[in-house]
């Protein structure tokens, strides 16, 4: 087996666009500050790198709704997830942003290095241009009818309501949402990194040297590779970004998936400008990377891929993906507001980060897709946290301040029950490590807290109050081994739950945990003096978890009624001459026919009671000239005949238009002669 003498751990950079929520901390976040608080702990030489996200499209849109420049949208949202971090206690040794001058040098260098090398190719296309807003449209930009479901707003790139990928040219009648007018095609050049040249390598590479991956990372990798691999855009016509440092290349910034995964590089150096290049230059680094599975892409095949084309790089050793988590049963989602957002959790639940710890890696989305529920999150703390963890702890330095003044008792004569607890730990111990150490959190946690699952049943089973009616020296080696246990509790619990730990330290009187003494039956000496009780958890009431639930559902009607389509708003007063001057009246279609060259208009032949005439009517979207002939309709017979695509029209078919653009006639619920007038 390899040796490592550095770890380097990396957690997906999150957009600044929008705060972080608990899908980000299930998902990434919890998984890599275990990770790193475990190999500190172990002594090993770590560094743990994560920093904001600040280019891309999706922040110039953001901008754009709010009226404010992209810039103040991140500096808003780097400090705000910054924030919520440190105070969640995601122990990151440096978080920094991509807007940073360091960033923009290191991105703009190692693209130069392999434009100057011959590592990408120039490829000419056609993309969207608003010649209004002179400038090329990001498929985001562009909007139109879904070719799929006719949802007329659709993006260029996917559309919301039946989740169709798409490309701009499918779109109907494509517009920009910057100008509103119609995009015209226009070539404009790119950047390619040529990723089927490094396909073979990366088939090698993943495929049959890092078979010990996670099934799902594998997986997606397999199914890329198989597919064959492509060349990739790595600039954008953008104005937002890392410059494309061509002569020529004004008004093109790197894509921000070719500048964000160099950001853990960017932010290595801005820590440790004199040392950074040991960390990823040097083969005896052990690079992870902690995303997301919507990231995997980008950091096993197309990241690999340019570190490999530029040379000097380690390339990651694993990519623990995660899965998703969902809410309550449905999609976390930013722009829905369907989301447990961190900051606002720090603010509603003060000292509680590690209730939320503890839950969201008890059900990570660690190989398949999760849900958060609030139910679960009130049954894990008032089951598990409080009732095995905080109770077992809470009595068991409860009864030594009550019998031994707060010292750790003797340990006297040992039984076969209390031999059989003891040698748990150790067995414990090394199922912790070996899951931590294969990226198994929450398995990892189960046995943590099986530590303190042992501790709870070994007070329980062996009932020191009532043995302190009759053996003191019982009860003295029952608590010996009861604090023992809380000891190991307070080592084995500091990567996951690092406040608790901290707390429980504290109240044993030790300073640091000690991971090498995990395991032991001694770690705390006889007469060792510990502190004052406090409880590790309080339980959540119902009302507590039902106001969550209740701030949900408040979202979801927020959410409904903004998709309800909205009624015209009632036009201005009109005088009844000004009515009866319209005149409206039956008549029936005698024959239809299509316009020619045209989608919309259909010709009809209508019998009005007084005459036979032509009307020439927008219905072709809704029906049919089949459809039409032999119908009763009721027409607006006095509109003042104008001539349209060469066809003159003598009246208006009248139709009822829905919110959502659904047409109806307007038609008398039983047929009458033709003619018969509306008032
Ligand atoms: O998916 C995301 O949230 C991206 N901002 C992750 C980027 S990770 C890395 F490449 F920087
Ligand atoms: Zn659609």
């Amino acid at each position: 087996m390899k040796t490592y003498n550095r770890h380097l751990i990396t957690a997906a950079l999150p957009y600044a666009n929008g705060p972080v929520h608990i899908g980000h901390l299930a998902g990434v976040y919890i998984p890599a500050d275990i990770y790193a608080r475990y190999l500190r702990l172990r002594g090993k030489e770590v560094l743990f790198v994560c920093g904001s996200d600040e280019h891309g499209v999706p922040i110039t849109i953001k901008a754009r709704q709010l009226g404010v420049s992209p810039q103040d949208v991140v500096d808003k949202y780097h400090l705000m997830i910054k924030d919520a971090f440190e105070r969640f206690g995601i122990k990151f040794d440096i978080y920094s942003r991509t807007s940073s001058k360091t960033h923009h040098k290191t991105a703009s260098d190692f693209f130069k290095k392999l434009y100057d090398e011959g590592k990408f190719i120039e490829k000419t296309s056609e993309q969207y241009y608003d010649t209004e807003a002179q400038q090329f449209l990001a498929d985001r930009y562009i909007m139109g009818t879904c070719p799929k479901c006719s949802n007329e707003s659709a993006y260029g790139d996917q559309c919301e309501k039946c989740g169709s990928t798409l490309s701009p040219n499918e779109l109907i009648n494509p517009h920009s949402t910057i100008s509103g007018s119609k995009p015209v095609l226009r070539e404009t050049s790119h950047w390619y990194l040529p990723l089927d040249q490094h396909e073979s390598w990366l088939r090698q590479w993943i495929l049959e040297e890092h078979k010990e991956w996670k099934v799902n990372v594998y997986g997606q990798c397999k199914s890329w590779l198989d597919g064959g691999l492509q060349a990739r855009a790595v600039s954008r016509d953008l104005d937002w970004g890392v410059p494309v440092p061509v002569q020529g290349a004004e008004g093109k910034v790197l894509y921000v998936w070719f500048d964000a995964p160099i950001g853990y590089i960017s932010n290595t150096i801005e820590l440790l400008p004199n040392e950074w290049e040991q960390w990823w230059k040097q083969g005896d680094t052990k690079l992870v990377h902690f995303i997301g599975k919507d990231n995997i892409v980008f950091h096993c095949i197309v990241f690999p891929a340019m570190l490999k084309a530029h040379g000097d790089y380690v390339l990651p050793e694993n990519v623990p993906a995660n899965e998703f988590l969902n809410l309550e049963g449905d999609k976390i989602s930013t722009s829905r507001n369907w989301a447990v957002w961190l900051h606002e959790y720090l603010d509603e639940f003060p000292d509680k980060e590690d209730v939320l710890r503890y839950v969201l890696c008890a059900n990570a989305p660690e190989t398949k897709d999760n849900d958060f529920t609030w139910k679960d999150f009130q049954t894990r703390n008032n089951s598990e946290l409080v009732a095995v963890f905080g109770n077992f702890v809470n009595r068991a330095v409860v009864l030594a301040g009550k019998y031994f003044e707060g010292k750790v008792p003797p340990l006297k004569e040992l039984t076969a029950y209390d031999e059989e607890v003891l040698k748990e730990l150790p067995i414990l111990r090394q199922a912790i490590e070996e899951n931590i150490e294969h990226y198994r959190f929450r398995e990892a946690l189960k046995e943590t807290m099986n530590i303190a699952r042992l501790g709870n049943k070994y007070l329980a089973d062996t009932e020191p109050w009532k043995a302190a009616k009759t053996d003191m020296d019982r009860v003295s080696t029952i608590l010996n081994i009861s604090l023992q246990i809380c000891a190991n509790c307070a080592i084995a619990f500091d990567p996951f739950l690092p406040f608790t730990a901290q707390k429980l330290r504290y109240m044993l009187g030790e300073s640091r945990a000690d991971w090498e003494l995990l395991g032991e039956s001694n770690i705390l000496p006889e007469g060792h003096a510990l502190n004052e009780a406090q409880l590790l958890f309080d339980k959540i009431e119902d009302t507590v978890v039902e106001a969550q639930v209740n701030k949900l559902l408040a979202t979801k009607t927020a959410n409904d009624a903004a998709q309800k389509p909205v009624c015209e708003p009632q036009k201005p007063a009109c005088t009844f001459d000004d009515f009866t001057k319209l005149d409206i009246r039956t008549a029936t279609v005698l024959e239809a026919e299509r316009v020619p060259k045209t989608d919309k208009l259909l010709k009809l032949t209508i019998d009005t009671g007084i005459d036979k005439r032509t009307i020439v009517s927008g219905i072709a979207e809704y029906y049919t000239p089949e459809q039409m002939a032999g119908k009763q309709i009721c027409i607006l017979a006095n509109l003042e005949p104008r001539k349209i695509k060469g066809i003159e029209s003598q009246g208006m078919i009248l139709m009822a238009k829905e919110p959502n653009g659904n047409m109806r006639f307007v038609r008398p619920d039983e047929v009458l002669a033709n003619g018969a007038v509306v008032n």
